[in-house]
């Protein structure tokens, strides 16, 4: 049997850092807290991973983060991820929290970004991964909740990239948020947002138009739209797909009919990433070797996929111009 090559070189930059909660790590920090989890066994709480919809998998998703209490616990959860990501040749990742799921259950903000940036301002020196932060408002709650939680973020803005939108989709359109993506955009941060995951290409419209977002997290129903199309292609506004997500979440019926080539045949800018990798079934590079398999990419493809996501990231010119040498040097 010939070598396994290493993984392709990439960036992953749609990540919920919550959402890389893994069974042992879960079951390790409520022992920890003295929390009690609904599950007996790690096999018995991965026997619930099997989802109807988003809305199914987001009261798992919060239920889980009770056992999150301490910067210790935000920085080992953050360190875990960063280990699994470095072994599948994640070289950048943009990372996304959650903090009104955890001020929501008296966790402090500052307890949460310090375990978050303890783990993260040594990334590069462990794992060889440069990082970036990206702080989301919960578009379940109210816009003044919003507004509320960004106000008490204001002393840790220095340590955040971006703001983003995450949560419920349905229901709860983009516009709902825009003072908040305001202020946040005069503050200097960059701003992402989830629609068209569940939600209409209308919410990524508004996205686009009303929040002014410089990239779409998700996005894959913008394909219902041709002027959207044509707006994100004109535009050149990246789109964080999620494949393995989409599949597990019901968006896609089977990983066989992803929208990924035809996204790409399009002109979009797409990258390809994991948003919950403990509950969806894997991280970055399982992602890439799961639409390799499913939708019978080449190596081109594959590598103009990597070079989108260091194209899409927030990187420095610099930076970016290094790790897009990387990809083109990868023998794989
Ligand atoms: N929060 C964590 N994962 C999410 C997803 N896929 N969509 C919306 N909100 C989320
Ligand atoms: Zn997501």
């Amino acid at each position: 049997m010939p070598p396994t090559p290493p993984p392709i070189p990439k960036a992953e930059l749609h990540l919920h850092i919550e959402g890389t909660l893994e069974p042992e790590l879960a079951f390790a920090l409520a022992e920890r807290n003295g929390v009690e989890l609904p599950y007996a066994t790690q096999d018995e709480l991965r026997a619930a991973y099997s989802f109807t919809d988003l809305q199914d998998f987001l009261d798992l998703y919060y239920a889980l983060m009770a056992v999150l209490r301490t910067e210790g616990d935000f920085a080992d959860l953050t360190n875990a991820y960063l280990a699994r990501a470095r072994a599948q040749g994640v070289r950048h990742a943009e990372i996304f929290f959650d903090p009104q799921a955890h001020t929501a259950r008296g966790v402090a903000i500052g307890t949460v970004i310090d375990g978050l940036t303890r783990a993260l301002d040594a990334a590069e020196q462990t794992y060889g991964i440069t990082t970036r932060l990206i702080m989301c408002f919960l578009r379940d709650e109210s816009a003044e909740s919003a507004l509320e939680i960004f106000e008490s973020a204001r002393p840790y803005l220095d340590r955040l990239t971006a703001v983003g939108l995450d949560s419920a989709e349905v229901g709860n359109p983009p516009s709902k948020f825009r003072e908040v993506y305001a202020r946040a955009r005069e503050a200097g941060l960059k701003c992402v947002a989830h629609a068209g995951e569940e939600g209409p290409p209308a919410y990524v419209w508004e996205a686009l138009d009303i929040l002014g977002v410089d990239r779409v997290d998700h996005g894959v129903r913008s394909l219902e739209d041709e002027a959207l199309v044509a707006r994100l292609v004109a535009d050149q506004v990246p789109l964080t797909v999620c494949p393995l997500s989409n599949v597990r979440l019901r968006v896609i019926d089977r990983l066989e009919d992803h929208p990924l080539r035809a996204m790409l045949d399009a002109g979009l800018l797409v990258t390809v990433n994991s948003d919950d990798p403990a509950y969806f079934g894997g991280y970055a590079g399982d992602n890439f070797d799961a639409v390799r398999d499913a939708l019978r990419l080449d190596g081109a493809t594959l590598r103009a996929l990597a070079r989108n996501s260091f194209r899409a990231s927030f990187l420095d010119e610099g930076a970016r111009a290094a790790y897009l040498k990387e990809v083109d040097a990868y023998e794989g």
